[in-house]
């Protein structure tokens, strides 16, 4: 009888405590057992999409909805550092965006090809691939984008587009290469990596019904993946997806030139930045 009493005391005085964490507010979120600040970069704006930052501007491009209900995307900027968001005009249907970060350069996918921002007309200009509705796109090295409906992936390199050789056999949707150049892609089935220079490809994660909504590296080359519920890092070593953090409905995924955090869900960017100092 006192044991049970004893414990029954125990247990209500945890719920009380866990009571009273829950009634603080935390303004803050955990990732990894570090603090990090919420920054809010923009609101307002309908599922901010294909995150791209070009690290020497600190701008995060990406394409949004227009309006609600049809099929227009818009691509824009954030300036990480003055916050400043501005419009990229020129493109008809900015979708998709990539950077090559050594020679700053901004490419943009658009339902009728692709488009290469210009630093000093501050507007994006036509580049080539007129028949092509780009759905990804990606550089490293060269330029590699896939294309709707076909979900044939390519690459463009001196005013040509071949079809991509590994992957020339299967259907890819969004893809990224990593620091040791092996090719994550996702298709309906799943999401795969495959080193380049091969045709093997290894099963990550099979999709039931939800798909992947960003592939994003970091600075270092790490790949991550944002599923509808949250952030997940790659893990080569046991082939896994380990969740990093929740996030309710996240659009995409990009890491700044300090290698923080910036996301988007399905109203805002948002930036996460770590704070020692502080917990929740
Ligand atoms: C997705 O890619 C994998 C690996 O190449 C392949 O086995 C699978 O058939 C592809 N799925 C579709 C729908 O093309």
């Amino acid at each position: 009888m006192h044991l049970i009493l004893i414990l029954a005391t125990a247990a209500i005085i945890q719920a009380a405590v866990i009571k009273e964490d829950e009634v603080k507010p935390c303004d803050g979120i955990i990732i990894d057992n570090v603090y990090h600040e919420i920054e809010e970069l923009k609101k307002d704006i309908d599922r901010p999409y294909s995150l791209a930052v070009a690290y020497s501007t600190n701008r995060v491009y990406f394409s949004y909805s227009l309006n609600k209900d049809d099929d227009v995307f818009k691509t824009a900027y954030v300036n990480l550092n003055t916050k400043e968001f501005a419009h990229i005009e020129g493109v008809n249907n900015g979708f998709a965006q990539a950077v090559d970060q050594t020679n700053h350069d901004v490419y943009i996918g658009g339902s009728d090809g692709i488009y290469k921002y210009n630093h000093k007309k501050k507007s994006a200009e036509f580049l080539g691939v007129r028949d092509a509705d780009v759905w990804h796109i990606f550089f490293k090295d060269v330029l590699y984008y896939s294309v709707f409906p076909s979900q044939f992936l390519f690459t463009y390199i001196n005013g040509q587009s071949v079809r991509y050789r590994d992957l020339e056999d299967t259907k890819v949707d969004q893809f990224i290469i990593d620091n040791e150049d092996v090719i994550f892609f996702t298709n309906t089935t799943g999401l795969f990596s495959q080193m380049k220079g091969t045709k093997e490809a290894t099963l990550y994660h099979e999709f039931s019904d939800v798909g992947v909504r960003g592939l994003a590296t970091d600075i270092n080359g790490d790949v991550f993946v944002c599923l509808p519920d949250g952030i997940y890092k790659v893990d080569k070593s046991d082939v896994s997806l380990r969740k990093m953090l929740a996030i309710d409905d996240v659009f995409g995924l990009a890491f700044d030139n300090d290698n923080n955090i910036v996301y988007s869900d399905a109203t805002k960017l948002i930036r996460l930045k770590p704070n020692k100092d502080k917990t929740c």
